[in-house]
């Protein structure tokens, strides 16, 4: 118990550069998971996943696992470790979905997951929703294996399908089109010349495909507002999490496209926008 407690708080220290608030929750999990993989000598094991994670390592990567809005997942090679700020995107879509289901119920709701990488958002809307059914996608096989992987876990088979392809071309021709409640994404929305210099850290550890958005950072969320509207029921939405102070960018983006006729924005705990849902 005491070298429990001694060693988290240890770790914590450790860790406080790279995880901040989080550090304590983040060495806990660490010697948690240290424990389970080697009981007797879980502290050494503990300190060398610390040290890969002061060095920058996300630690879904480091552990082979993350919590996703308490769904248990497991993160594969170059795959995209679920961040927690995404869990506000995921919220955004559970209620949506709720409120949707609140309206027809008994209806079967459905929902495309475009750039599902571990599959965070398709299974752990499928779990909330046992009526759910989802057609996810990603450009990367290894994201398309990956969320395969966490859908036979959860024994979500008959309800969660994985495609790979760029964006809504591997889901052309099943015959969605105006069958959908919502598409959500995470794209990436990182600008590629920051991924050159400033974040270049970032492409350490994980792939490319899941930051690059193109010289301003809006190149896969332009298309995403674009080609989502075909697959669209009356009344569906667009759900997708967008960077820090992108947000009149994205206003511009949407305004120029006019598709939609709602639209608003979800901001974080801080207060700064970080979603966007658009409704027809
Ligand atoms: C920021 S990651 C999000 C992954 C996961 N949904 C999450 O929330 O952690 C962006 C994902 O979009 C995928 N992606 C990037 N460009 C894409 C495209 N043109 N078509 C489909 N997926 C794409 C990446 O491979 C990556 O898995």
């Amino acid at each position: 118990m005491t070298l429990t407690t001694d060693l988290i708080a240890q770790l914590t220290a450790t860790l406080v550069p790279v995880a901040g608030a989080g550090a304590g929750a983040e060495a806990a999990r660490i010697v948690e998971a240290a424990k389970t993989a080697r009981p007797d000598a879980f502290a050494e094991l503990a300190a060398s996943w610390a040290q890969r994670r002061a060095e920058g390592v996300p630690l879904g990567q480091i552990l082979g696992r993350q919590r996703f809005l308490g769904v248990d997942l497991v993160v594969g090679n170059n795959v995209l470790a679920p961040r927690e700020e995404t869990e506000i995107l995921g919220r955004e879509a559970l209620a949506f979905l709720r409120e949707r289901d609140s309206k027809h119920p008994g209806r079967e709701l459905r929902i495309i997951d475009m750039g599902c990488g571990s599959g965070n958002l398709a299974c752990a809307l499928a779990v909330a929703m046992p009526r759910l059914k989802v057609w996810a996608s990603d450009i990367s096989t290894d994201c398309a294996e990956s969320t395969r992987a966490n859908v036979a876990r959860l024994s979500l088979q008959d309800r969660v399908q994985v495609f790979a392809g760029d964006l809504f071309a591997p889901l052309a021709d099943l015959g969605l089109a105006k069958s959908i409640d919502m598409v959500v994404m995470n794209p990436p929305y990182i600008p590629s010349i920051s991924l050159e210099k400033g974040r270049a850290e970032l492409l350490r550890h994980e792939p490319r495909e899941a930051f690059d958005g193109g010289p301003y950072g809006i190149s896969v969320l332009g298309r995403l507002v674009e080609e989502s509207p075909p697959f669209l029921k009356e009344g569906g939405a667009l759900l997708f999490e967008f960077g820090l102070a992108q947000e009149r960018m994205i206003k511009a983006v949407v305004a120029r496209k006019g598709y939609y006729t709602r639209s608003r924005m979800a901001s974080d705990s801080q207060g700064q926008p970080r979603v966007m849902v658009l409704q027809q």
